[in-house]
């Protein structure tokens, strides 16, 4: 008897699949050198899940945070440590945040010779998070962990540096998207890629 497997993680399965398969058949087009290295050294998978496959860290980091006026940036939802490491590229110090500890980044960190840029946050609930992020200075936070039920609260908490990116900002009626749409239109940018069009991102700044 097959398993069932729910619609959500199949549409999720088939969606990494083909973000693979993508990201497989564009990397020779890829400039930047943390992608590059990463997708020579550990392979295709490792972008699982991962936000910067392909053209996505050349355009919004690069766009958002490639001025140099930015000293530190936030991020929130880790994983295996990609973005971290893209952003690292641009700052001086990273502080990211994740509720799981996944071994991978320590060792791509290490690799990519990063590991002392970024500082990494297990959080054990929202408080804790919040505690943490309230005594923190940065100037671009990149909200990227569970957008279901924190996207809102991962604002508040990290609008105070008037510069946030926000994953998935146009899959309609996602809680991102509802977001993005409440904030004044004139401070939102929409990065479009050329890759992978239905993972977009919204940068707010509100200076
Ligand atoms: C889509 S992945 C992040 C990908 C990562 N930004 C990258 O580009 O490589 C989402 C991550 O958010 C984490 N996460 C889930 N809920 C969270 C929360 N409440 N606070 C922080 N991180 C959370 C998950 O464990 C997961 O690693």
């Amino acid at each position: 008897m097959p398993i069932e497997i729910p619609d959500q993680e199949k549409y999720l399965e088939l969606k990494y699949q083909r973000m693979a398969r993508i990201v497989d058949a564009k990397m020779s087009r890829v400039t930047d050198p943390i992608i590059k290295k990463v997708y020579k050294k550990f392979g295709v998978n490792i972008f699982r899940r991962c936000s910067a496959p392909a053209d996505y860290s050349e355009k919004v980091f690069k766009d958002t945070m490639g001025h140099g006026k930015f000293v530190s940036a936030l991020e929130i939802g880790t994983l295996n440590g990609i973005t971290a490491a893209v952003m690292s590229q641009y700052v001086d110090k990273v502080y990211t945040f994740d509720i799981e500890d996944y071994d991978k980044k320590y060792e791509i960190w290490e690799y990519l010779g990063v590991r002392d840029k970024i500082k990494f946050y297990k959080i054990n609930n929202e408080l804790e998070k919040a505690d943490i992020i309230n005594k923190l200075y940065f100037d671009i936070a990149y909200i990227d962990g569970d957008h279901l039920h924190c996207t809102w609260s991962d604002f508040f908490l990290t609008r105070k540096c008037k510069h946030c990116i926000i994953h998935e900002a146009t899959l309609e009626s996602s809680e991102p998207w509802k977001l993005v749409q409440a904030l004044p239109k004139k401070q939102v940018k929409y990065f479009k890629f050329a890759f992978i069009k239905e993972c977009t991102i919204a940068y707010w700044n509100g200076e």
